[in-house]
């Protein structure tokens, strides 16, 4: 019995100054934004124009690019009021569809030559088109990997060719909490929400060599345009679902999302079930912190429950219909 007991210390001991050591570790590798150059692809609407605005609050020049130039326009006119008021350097606005290799190219030459090297890309760009498996268009399965998938693709790897010479900088991807867990009716989104997080995965060993930074944002549900957009296409059966997750606004998401991306987290959500949705499904991922290793088994035994509680309202909701 006396040697459980000094066991279980010792390796409460080793656990807790590990922590103090990543807590330090990390803390000295802080990024900061001042002075750098933040390209935000979406940053005209919802999560992406909340990244636009901290940036600029942490002195940052910041790029926002989206395809609709109306969209583009309001956004810069919001940011640039933002930056009068609190003194930050007045924003700049492309259009491109960053879901084309080539537009990607010609958007980072022409943002490079006005604001300088891009320091931090965050990848923002995305739709969400829910609906029941049997009822999408192939061209809906098509669209959500561009819409999702390659506009992280060709961003990233445009930055990536510029960063490595540089051998610095940090690239941040947006994958969903639907990209780490198969939801109902997503059937178009979560795989190409997946890719997402697979990609991240992948460019986090290969910048490793050149300094250079990677994080992936697993928004909860989250009130925006898109997600208003969304909801008007979801099953019932999904909206069920996701009931009990709650809404978060884009400013919190983006406000967290933020803090951790510049303490250099990997994988990053908000709330308490996005955060333990992401150290449950951090499966071989690079960074495991001591807290996950001591509850990872606890919430395995919750995701259990949730997932027979999630079968019932499915299969409710089917015989109801
Ligand atoms: N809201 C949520 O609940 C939620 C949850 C999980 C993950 N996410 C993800 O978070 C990201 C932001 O979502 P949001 O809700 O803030 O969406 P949103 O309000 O619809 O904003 C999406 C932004 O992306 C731009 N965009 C879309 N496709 C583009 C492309 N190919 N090239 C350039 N710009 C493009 C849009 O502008 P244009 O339309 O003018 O191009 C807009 O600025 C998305 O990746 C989304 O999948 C959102």
């Amino acid at each position: 019995m006396p040697s459980i007991i000094l066991t279980s210390t010792l390796l409460l001991l080793l656990l807790l100054s590990l922590s103090l050591f990543l807590a330090f570790w990390k803390g000295n590798r802080r990024i900061v934004l001042r002075g750098e150059h933040v390209l935000i692809t979406g940053g005209t609407s919802g999560i992406g124009l909340e990244f636009a605005k901290l940036c600029i609050l942490h002195g940052a020049h910041v790029t926002v690019v989206g395809r609709t130039e109306i969209k583009l326009k309001q956004a810069l006119k919001v940011l640039e009021a933002y930056a009068r008021d609190s003194r930050g350097k007045e924003p700049v606005g492309y259009i491109s569809d960053v879901a084309q290799p080539s537009s990607c190219e010609k958007l980072f030459t022409e943002a490079e030559k006005k604001h300088g090297p891009v320091s931090v890309l965050i990848c923002c760009a995305g739709s969400c088109v829910p609906g029941y498996f049997e009822e999408l268009e192939p061209s809906v399965f098509e669209n959500q990997m561009h819409s999702n998938y390659y506009s992280a693709v060709y961003p990233a790897q445009a930055a990536f060719k510029r960063m490595k010479g540089r051998r610095k900088g940090h690239i941040v991807l947006t994958s969903s909490l639907g990209g780490l867990l198969g939801v109902f009716g997503y059937s178009a989104y979560s795989p190409s929400k997946f890719a997402v997080r697979g990609l991240a995965e992948v460019l986090y060993q290969e910048c490793l060599p050149f300094g250079i930074g990677v994080s992936v944002i697993c928004p909860p549900d989250t009130k925006t345009p898109g997600f208003d957009e969304e909801n008007r296409y979801k099953p019932k059966e999904t909206l069920l679902l996701s009931q009990g997750a709650g809404l978060f606004s884009a400013e919190q998401v983006a406000k967290e999302a933020l803090n951790d991306i510049l303490r250099r987290r990997f994988m990053i959500s908000t709330g308490l079930q996005g955060k333990m949705l992401v150290n449950v499904c951090s499966g071989f991922g690079p960074q495991v912190s001591p807290i996950q290793l001591l509850v990872m088994p606890i919430m395995r035994g919750i995701c259990y429950f949730v997932q027979r509680q999630q079968e019932r309202i499915i299969k409710e909701e089917h015989k109801r219909r």
